[in-house]
């Protein structure tokens, strides 16, 4: 395992088959199993850690995200990293940055209002690390759908040779999706928040046995999670992959997404549906048989 600091160092490291897993650091699982998949087909796996200032709206939240290099080289190397590309400001952004990646239309909806000029700092910083590792293969959670979706339209479009790879979304034990937030989560608001997965596999339930409607799938979501009179829901979504548009129907690979208030921590999932042979195929993500190394030797 080596930690690298330049671009240039990193190329000269890697080896043959290059799978790139972006990170921004404080790895879980699910960061864990990008690497896995990483490793599965390529011959240096490099996963980056960089906290890009350029994708946080808020000052406070850059300053509170959490970082420890030490802990993350640890799992990165036992997951299977041969690399840890970890640059400082400096090399990601020397100087004034002028320029910004834009992938118009598909951050309109879900977490784009919320969040303004976020998917343009991952656009970018992603371009960044493409043109600058040039990595075969690139390797992106589902658990953000939306980034996924942006991260896929501005790879093809401006020609980036490599190829970008969804990877299931991994789960606790309990079915919450894994997210370093969770550790924010009193024991009730996280009892609250599993009502979040019980909603959308209800409706992956429903698609698989042919249902097509958006307000329905929308529907068995909110039977579940409107009985928990503690969760804030922003939006359930039905959207397609490709452009991240609301769908009416499921005639198109889409995604039931939502995002919602437990207590003051704010939480995103959902589920993928892909084509299959008789109708749609939902990828419900898969869960840890044991606890996340997130409550590992915490606080
Ligand atoms: P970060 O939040 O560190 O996430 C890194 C990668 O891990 C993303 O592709 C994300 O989708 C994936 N991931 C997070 N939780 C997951 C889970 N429970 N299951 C599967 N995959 C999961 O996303 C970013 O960093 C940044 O925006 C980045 C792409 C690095 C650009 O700065």
């Amino acid at each position: 395992m080596r930690i690298t600091k330049t671009f240039s160092e990193t190329r000269m490291v890697a080896t043959g088959q290059i799978g790139l897993v972006p990170t921004m650091g404080f790895l879980h699982e699910g960061h864990l199993s990008l690497i896995e998949a990483a490793r599965d087909t390529n011959d240096t796996v490099v996963m980056s850690l960089f906290v890009n200032p350029l994708q946080f709206d808020r000052e406070e939240d850059l300053a509170r995200y959490p970082r420890d290099l030490e802990r993350d080289v640890g799992l990165a190397a036992a997951a299977g990293a041969d690399i840890v590309f970890a640059p400082e400001l400096e090399e990601m952004y020397p100087g004034e940055q002028l320029t910004r990646v834009i992938v118009n239309r598909l951050s309109d909806e879900m977490e784009g209002p919320n969040r303004p000029g976020h998917f343009e700092g991952v656009a970018t910083a992603v371009a960044k690390l493409l043109a600058g590792v040039r990595p075969d293969r690139s390797y992106f959670g589902r658990k953000d759908a939306q980034q996924l979706a942006i991260v896929k339209r501005m790879a093809a479009e401006l020609s980036f040779p490599g190829s970008i790879v969804g990877v299931p979304i991994v789960r606790e034990r309990d079915g919450l999706a894994l997210s370093s937030r969770n550790i924010f989560l009193s024991p009730q608001e996280r009892q609250d928040a599993l009502a979040l997965n019980r909603g959308l596999t209800a409706a992956a339930d429903a698609a698989e046995r042919g249902e097509r409607a958006a307000s329905s799938l929308i529907n068995s979501v909110y039977a579940e999670i409107g009985a928990v009179s503690d969760l804030s829901v922003e939006y359930v979504t039905l959207a397609s992959q490709d452009l991240v548009q609301p769908i009416d129907e499921l005639d198109r690979p889409a995604f039931l997404a939502l995002a919602a208030w437990s207590g003051e921590t704010r939480l995103i999932d959902n589920v993928h549906l892909d084509r299959s042979d008789d109708g749609f195929f939902a990828d419900r993500g898969t869960r840890l048989r044991t606890e996340s190394v997130l409550y590992r030797g915490e606080g």
